[in-house]
């Protein structure tokens, strides 16, 4: 049989297509390969001939393979990538007539079925340096009538035998990014979001390794939908084993249907493979999104951010931020964020959202003096808004009451006693860009904390859904806001982590990972945040003692620390500190400005100890000179002390000195004595032993941590 092969490279990948001969019946390429990078000469026929599985008895008469889209047509009985048809025919193509284009890191696939009328565009590129593999879909309705498509695979992976665990997300308000484990099971494992939004607890990514895979070892692959929406995540096991991965949008009912000539193209899918674990695999996608996707300005320093939410709620009284501005600035805050309660009549969460003119009654002259003032202490001015959202309470629904994404003839429950704008409506979006656009040329605005609170319910325009054009509508506006005011950076919050993905990263700068900044919550919240988005774009304040969303009342070390690796900050009334506490968070400020370089562009190292009653989260610098780590305990040790903390990313043959930045409080509760050594600077150990034979780390009460610096140290001459 004649087929062809393509292949592409990353430093540490490869992926393998196999072409079919033209008329079998398999129709489509497969990816023949996913993986470590194979050597130069590997033969694919080989490698192919090696994979044949014989056709079983009691089944179809040749061995299905798993295409670029898989479909009954060709008899593969499991989830088809593509669902759709027209009225009632049309739902099976056969696509043929395949083309490869190949271009230097990608290939572009299509295929064709002229009889049901539809043309498949699979296109793969993978990226040399940071080995993301990006996969997207199109189909074209080229028949004469409409096609009503009701599944369409961004991408289908291929999953091999040796993948046997499952890694997936959950989550919810105040506790995004949690994990779950198992085994693949048998049959289809599916994750679906409804939301209308990415989620608090479905994010849309999945993680595949090798029995036992950890932070260090093991192969693993990682897939995530870049998407802002509605989405579906499956991995099939069938009875012969075979096994794949399906990521896409998910449709609602008509959502789309396709119109003649009409093309719907997928969101993209980012995979990753690393043969270094779970670590190995976040320092690729972190590598993809520093260098490849996230938008340029934010290759700055990420300047230490106070926001006002949690100090003065709706209490916006000028004296009073001006005070609070003025501490910022002597503690070391770079940018001054005035969150929700700025606008017109907005004194609680039930009012005037769509509304965006300034209270006067707040600010009887103007944002101005307050933007003066932050300016001369030297701090950078950032604006909260949320676009998308209207309340009833507002002069803008009692004006466009028909602005909002509606069912008809049913009431939309409310979300945060709010409505969403249909930004499909062109008049809608006009009115948000003026609005925007209008504060940002009046006021020398830096940034813009871009806010989303509720869930998308009635996900419609009146009779049909709207779901995946209101997300593009999101996308369009915010590309056309960047187009006008391109060095105002925008964070992307949606009650927290709701809205944390690929897709809004490529036109925003920052996550606000979670409205927890209760640091206890955070520390789990943050490293699964990290497993796919690098520190530097995960939003993490210091939050007040008495934490608002919790109750727990929190040590400050502890909460600098949990704080200190990411987009730093502070979210407190900074004017109830006394002196002390002022100067320790100035003490942790200056820390962070110290090694944020560091922070933002080196290797992240995470452990999970005693099955997460202890976390450690660190950043090794890339000539891996220096690293910095947290050891934070969320509850009691089960043995008294705790195995000694073993360091392997360090490089074996140098030598760090090892010096922690602040001590246990009150040691003396729980040990005879606390060691100096970790604490006066003298302790100078060789990677090799850093990795095998560990810091005795001191017994710390439940919600402390102790931050380590190493730092190398140069042989004696
Ligand atoms: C929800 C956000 O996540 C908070 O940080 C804050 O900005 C409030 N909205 C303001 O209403």
């Amino acid at each position: 049989m004649m087929r062809s092969y393509r292949r592409l490279d990353s430093s540490r990948s490869t992926l393998l297509l196999e072409v079919p001969e033209k008329g079998q019946p398999e129709g489509l390429p497969r990816i023949l390969y996913w993986g470590s990078k194979l050597i130069i000469g590997e033969e694919p026929e080989s490698l192919a001939q090696a994979l044949v599985r014989p056709a079983l008895q009691g089944g179809l008469d040749h061995a299905v393979p798993l295409t670029l889209s898989p479909s009954l047509a060709n008899g593969f009985p499991g989830q088809p990538a593509l669902t759709g048809h027209r009225r009632g025919r049309d739902a099976l193509p056969g696509f043929h007539d395949v083309e490869v284009q190949a271009g230097e890191n990608h290939l572009i696939i299509t295929a064709k079925d002229a009889k049901a009328g539809l043309t498949l565009e699979v296109s793969l590129s993978l990226s040399f340096d940071s080995n993301v593999l990006t996969a997207a879909t199109r189909l074209t309705n080229e028949g004469p009538s409409e096609y009503d498509l009701q599944w369409c695979a961004a991408a289908v992976l291929p999953v091999p035998a040796n993948f046997q665990e499952i890694l997936s997300f959950k989550g919810r308000w105040c506790g995004e990014f949690q994990t779950a484990r198992r085994e693949a099971p048998m049959g289809i494992l599916m994750r679906e979001n409804r939301r209308g939004r990415t989620s608090h607890d479905s994010f849309p990514a999945m993680i595949l390794g090798t029995k036992g895979f950890d932070e260090t070892q093991g192969t693993v692959i990682g897939a995530h939908l870049a998407w802002s929406g509605n989405h579906r995540i499956l991995h099939e096991r069938l009875p012969d084993g075979l096994r794949q991965l399906q990521l896409g949008e998910l449709f609602l009912p008509g959502e789309v249907i396709l119109a003649s000539g009409e093309t719907y193209s997928s969101p993209e899918v980012c995979f990753s493979v690393s043969d270094e674990g779970l670590g190995g695999l976040s320092h690729n996608f972190h590598s993809f999104l520093r260098n490849e996707l996230l938008p340029t300005e934010t290759r700055e320093a990420r300047p230490v951010t106070l926001n006002t939410w949690e100090a003065i709620y709706f209490d916006h009284a000028p004296e009073k931020l001006n005070r609070l501005a003025q501490r910022a600035a002597e503690v070391g805050v770079e940018r001054f964020v005035l969150d929700d309660g700025w606008f017109k009549n907005r004194n609680d969460e039930r009012t005037a959202l769509g509304d965006w003119v300034l209270d006067e009654a707040k600010y009887p002259q103007g944002l101005d003096p307050l933007i003066a003032k932050v300016e001369n202490l030297g701090m950078a001015f950032g604006l909260w808004v949320e676009p998308e959202m209207v309340s009833p309470d507002s002069d803008l629904f009692r004006a466009h009451p028909d602005w909002v994404l509606h069912l008809e003839s049913l009431q939309e429950p409310t979300g945060r006693y709010q409505h969403v704008l249909n930004l499909t409506k062109p008049e809608a979006a006009n009115y948000l860009f003026e609005s925007l656009d209008a504060l940002l040329t009046r006021y020398p605005i830096r940034y813009l904390k871009w806010d989303m609170n509720r869930d998308l319910s009635h996900q419609a325009d009146g009779s049909s859904f709207v779901t995946g054009q209101q997300t593009k509508a999101l996308y369009a506006l915010i590309d056309r806001l960047r187009a006008s005011h391109p060095t105002v950076e925008i964070e992307s919050c949606a009650s927290g982590g709701g809205r944390a993905d690929f897709g809004i990263l490529r036109r925003t700068h920052r996550i606000w990972a979670s409205d927890s900044n209760d640091a206890h919550d955070r520390q789990s919240i943050q490293q699964g945040f990290s497993l796919f988005f690098p520190p530097e774009i995960m939003g993490a304040h210091i939050g007040p003692m008495h934490c608002h969303t919790t109750g727990r009342r929190l040590d400050l070390d502890f909460r600098a620390i949990t704080a200190f690796f990411g987009h730093f900050g502070l979210e407190a009334d900074l004017t109830e500190l006394d002196s002390e506490e002022l100067e320790r968070v100035a003490a942790y400020i200056r820390l962070h400005k110290e090694w944020r370089s560091i922070l933002h562009s080196g290797r992240v190292i995470r452990q999970t100890l005693e099955n997460g009653r202890a976390l450690v989260f660190g950043v090794l610098s890339d000539d891996r000179a220096r690293a910095i780590v947290s050891y934070a305990v969320l509850d009691q040790t089960r043995d008294g002390l705790t195995a000694p903390l073993r360091l392997p990313a360090l490089d074996p043959e140098r030598r760090y000195r090892v010096q922690a930045f602040n001590k246990p409080r009150d040691p003396g509760r729980r040990m005879k004595n606390l060691p100096d050594i970790l604490f006066d600077g003298s302790l100078v150990l060789s990677g090799k032993a850093l990795a095998n034979s560990g810091l005795q780390i001191p017994v710390l009460d439940p919600d402390t941590a102790l931050l380590l610096q190493l730092t190398e140290v140069p042989e004696p001459r």
